[in-house]
């Protein structure tokens, strides 16, 4: 065991200190190698060293260099090394941390990063919030919650009744809603197209002029940070509007809500206190390994009626918080641990630091690129650039284009009709000679 494990470490190590210099999307002939893991199913064991090996030889040129610098696709963060650490010591923990008295140890970690994080996000000490995969899934659990409490308001207990005869909920959710909460809404039957849509601004904010008068149960779907602009709905105009009728409202803030740690962008999360339910993700800008979502809600009933569940042979009485009593799984990995440890080693001052970095770093890229002539679509307020390079074949030429140079990537969007390049500064490991070298990529490529 212990020669696999060092083996392991020692190769993990390699492949993270390969990243600086390696091209961030893998070589066409190392995605054609994958085909060397399509054996028959082995009939015997083998020499575990021997599936290690094949697993780095054959996976490891063939990954995407998202832990690295220079990866600036989707919203993705790399891992913070103490993070991924915590994970390797947590796996080896391997505790299924459903329940505080099987697994105190990581269920009490994660009760305490869960006060962490709702102090540093500057969100109600009185919600209660949920580790889980992501922000979809975080979007769902919150939403969820939202289904029951207004339910509930209306005299109907969704969890033991369903939706067959309940009385109607409106949804209400901008134009430029994540795809993630729609998918919610239609998993939990609400559907994912039975919502009013409230028309948004040139930078995808829901217009606050533009809200539906409504009445009966409903809940409000906002959004904090356009995954193109990085823009913010006007979320105290829409808190105000709804809790005058008892509506919910819940924010989608994958990356967003880490605005409130930073001082200098503080002001774009206004009004995000007063929502009733929160869904962000730990490993898009926390920097933790994947996968990392949480959910907050403000009243911990409604996230727990949702969620919890009780039988004979499960450990549920106890003095503290039990992780799986919010949550969609019962058998969990803690995924609290890893938060713990990037909040433990970074501390506020720290994750301040790395998000105001990763702004000040897309206003860097935005000015040097607007600069060289190129046009920049988004007002730039958070971490998130758009930049065109001409028109659409142009644009898609060049992205194409930088993703095969390889000294960075980023994806192609359309964002209001125009084809443009995403540029989403998410990374710890990011700095700023990292963000002159992928700039001057893209200049070559462009003008090649
Ligand atoms: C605003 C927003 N909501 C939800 C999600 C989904 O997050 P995840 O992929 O972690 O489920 C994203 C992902 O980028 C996002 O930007």
């Amino acid at each position: 065991m212990k020669v696999l494990l060092t083996d392991a470490c020692a190769r993990a190590i390699r492949y993270l200190e390969g990243l600086e210099t390696r091209p961030v999307a893998p070589a066409p002939d190392a995605v054609a190698q994958l085909r060397a893991f399509d054996e028959p199913l082995p009939e015997k064991s083998g020499d575990p060293a021997a599936t290690l090996r094949l697993l780095d030889e054959i996976g490891s040129p063939a990954t995407t260099a998202m832990a690295g610098p220079r990866f600036f696709g989707f919203v993705i963060g790399g891992a913070v090394p103490v993070t991924l650490a915590a994970n390797w010591l947590a796996g080896a923990w391997d505790q299924n941390s459903a329940y505080y008295r099987a697994t105190p140890s990581t269920a009490f970690v994660e009760q305490v990063a869960l006060r962490w994080l709702l102090e540093l996000l500057r969100l109600p000490p009185e919600c209660h919030g949920a580790f889980v995969t992501g922000a979809t899934v975080a979007n769902l659990c919150a939403l969820a919650a939202a289904r029951h409490a207004v339910l509930k308001a209306a005299g109907w207990n969704v969890e033991a009744q369903g939706l067959f005869g309940a009385p109607p909920i409106t949804v209400v959710v901008g134009a430029e809603v994540h795809p993630s909460v729609t998918k919610s809404l239609g998993i939990l039957g609400l559907g994912r197209s039975r919502v009013v849509t409230v028309p948004v601004d040139g930078q995808g904010r829901m217009r606050a002029d533009r809200l539906p008068v409504i009445s009966g149960p409903t809940i409000f779907c906002v959004q904090a940070g356009n995954v193109n602009t990085g823009a913010f709905d006007p979320i105290a105009e829409v808190c105000r509007h709804a809790h005058a009728v008892g509506a919910w409202v819940h924010v989608d803030g994958a990356f967003g809500l880490w605005a409130a740690a930073v001082p200098a962008h503080r002001h774009l999360t206004a009004g995000i206190p007063e929502a009733d339910s929160w869904a962000t993700d730990a490993h898009k800008w926390l920097n933790v390994p994947y996968d990392c979502g949480l959910a907050f809600v403000r009243d911990p009933l409604a996230l727990q009626a949702a969620m919890a569940i009780t039988a004979e042979y499960l450990p549920t009485q106890s003095e503290f918080r039990n992780p799986a009593d919010f949550t969609p799984e019962l058998s969990r990995r803690a995924r609290g641990v890893e938060v713990w440890a990037a909040l433990h080693a970074l501390g506020r001052g720290g994750v301040a630091e790395l998000i105001g970095r990763n702004c000040a770093q897309a206003q860097r890229f935005a000015r040097k690129l607007s600069a060289a002539g190129f046009e920049i679509l988004n007002d730039v307020v958070l971490n998130q650039v758009l930049v065109t390079f001409g028109d659409a074949a142009q644009t898609s030429r060049v992205i194409q284009g930088v993703q095969e140079e390889g000294t960075c990537w980023c994806g192609v969007t359309v964002w209001q009709g125009r084809t443009a390049m995403r540029i989403s500064v998410s990374s710890w490991a990011t700095t700023d000679a990292d963000v002159d070298r992928s700039v001057e990529a893209m200049i070559r490529v462009a003008r090649r």
